[in-house]
């Protein structure tokens, strides 16, 4: 008889509370439950050298200050931005004129009292452009809710930032309803492991299919109005070039000598049963138009640039969802890398449930051998097994049932040439699979 070890008992609890709650949220979907009250909830994200941008969901009408202090130094003292909504409960307040590389909490003032709600707290990023090294998380994939421990293991390991590459959850909603888009949000922010992540770690997220609309889900899906929303309710992000309102949500960010473009694949894409050719995108003509001009000035001021890709890049061409189904664009945008000269691109992606690295030997799709586009897969959080594209040189690893996978990156940088060192690791830290380069 097999032994059950104490990893393989807490990873089938783990498995368990997150089949229970996708459970009952699909229960949740059909009668919409009363949202969390009276409960402060914060989290952070868009960080940068001296701001960031602090969100809380607090009681409706509520009046309230948010106290931002460095170790005993006097406190910053910001006010909330008027709410978007008449009936909405999330409030953002933009932290400005911090120090860099700074650590500071952020304590809640409810109606003139302190909340007795946990702090939020924050490290400014280092300035941009000076040398430094640092490290960050990143991945995709967790069961609405997820309790799971990877979350904890994420938080304890204290990265720059916490990059989610989509499927922040799995509700699959395909109709127009922002509440349905906020009651995934509530459930997922409630989860001790996840909400105490984003308290204490800044976010930087798009979205993919699942948490954008239905499986596979594209522009034509119903719910993108809601989804595009609600992005800009409760999701803390960069700068959006697209504007607000009913827009895409592609960003980009930098921290010291490293640049990170994030793009927006489900939005502005067309069919995946569209024939390939010019027509076919995942991008759509504006996106691709400020993502090749983001690329070309990235790759010349920065050190090195990450493109988060919610979808596989790495695989032969087919009808699918990920870049192998839309290969005449990936195509296009392969060669415009390599005629731009850009030699330090890194492609981080998400969606297929597995952890993989590429050294560029399978990478280069612009028939022309020579551009090496290094490639590194950080999946899933909490989800069961999938491979999807490859080859990939330095190994793919699926997790098993329960286990959760995430990817990190040491940039290190000491003002040469920069080097990253990727591992894929499961909750325990356990090394699956590693790749180190120079860029
Ligand atoms: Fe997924």
């Amino acid at each position: 008889m097999k032994r059950i070890s104490r990893r393989d008992f807490a990873r089938m609890g783990a498995a368990g509370i997150g089949t229970a709650a996708l459970r009952s949220f699909a229960a949740e979907e059909m009668h919409m439950p009363e949202k969390p009250t009276g409960v402060p909830t914060m989290w952070i994200g868009a960080v940068t050298h001296d701001s960031g941008v602090l969100k809380a969901k607090l009681p409706p009408r509520a009046e309230a200050r948010l106290l931002v202090a460095a170790h005993d130094a006097e406190p910053f003292i910001f006010t909330p931005e008027p709410l978007v909504e008449k009936s909405g409960t999330v409030r953002t307040f933009r932290l400005r004129g911090l120090a860099a590389l700074t650590r500071y909490t952020c304590t809640l003032e409810v109606n003139g009292k302190p909340s007795s709600h946990p702090p939020a707290s924050l490290r400014t990023f280092p300035t941009q452009g000076n040398a430094t090294s640092f490290g960050f998380a990143f991945g995709s994939c967790a069961r609405t809710g997820s309790e799971h421990p990877i979350f904890e293991t994420i938080r304890k390991r204290d990265p720059a930032f916490f990059l989610h590459l989509g499927d922040l959850h799995y509700v699959n909603i395909s109709r127009n309803e922002p509440h349905f888009f906020r009651a995934a949000w509530d459930t997922v922010l409630a989860s001790t492991t996840q909400g105490a992540l984003y308290r204490t770690v800044p976010l930087a997220y798009i979205w993919d299919d699942h948490d954008f609309g239905p499986n596979d889900s594209d522009a034509r899906t119903p719910s993108r109005t809601a989804a595009r929303h609600v992005y800009r309710e409760y999701a803390p992000h960069y700068p959006l070039p697209a504007g607000d309102g009913d827009a895409a949500i592609y960003q980009a960010f930098s921290i010291g000598r490293a640049r990170f473009i994030l793009t927006d694949l489900r939005s502005e894409r067309s069919a995946k049963s569209t024939r390939d050719g010019a027509a076919k995108t995942m991008l759509g003509a504006a996106q691709k138009e400020w993502f090749k001009r983001e690329l070309a000035a990235a790759a010349r001021s920065h050190a090195v640039v990450f493109w988060a890709s919610s979808v596989p890049w790495i695989g032969a061409a087919d009808h699918g969802d990920a870049w192998s189904g839309y290969a005449d664009e990936r195509r296009e945008i392969a060669a415009f890398i390599a005629q731009n000269g850009i030699r330090n691109l890194v492609i981080l992606c998400g969606d297929a449930h597995m952890l993989a690295a590429d050294d560029g030997r399978n990478s280069d799709y612009t028939g022309v051998r020579g551009l090496r586009l290094p490639v590194l897969h950080g999946s899933p959080f909490d989800q069961g097994a999938s491979l999807k594209g490859g080859p990939y040189s330095h190994g793919v690893h699926l997790p098993e049932p329960g286990e959760g996978c995430f990817g990190w990156v040491n940039v290190l940088d000491e003002g040469g040439g920069v080097r990253i060192e990727f591992t894929g690791c499961d909750e325990f830290g356990e090394v699956k699979v590693r790749m180190a380069f120079a860029v």
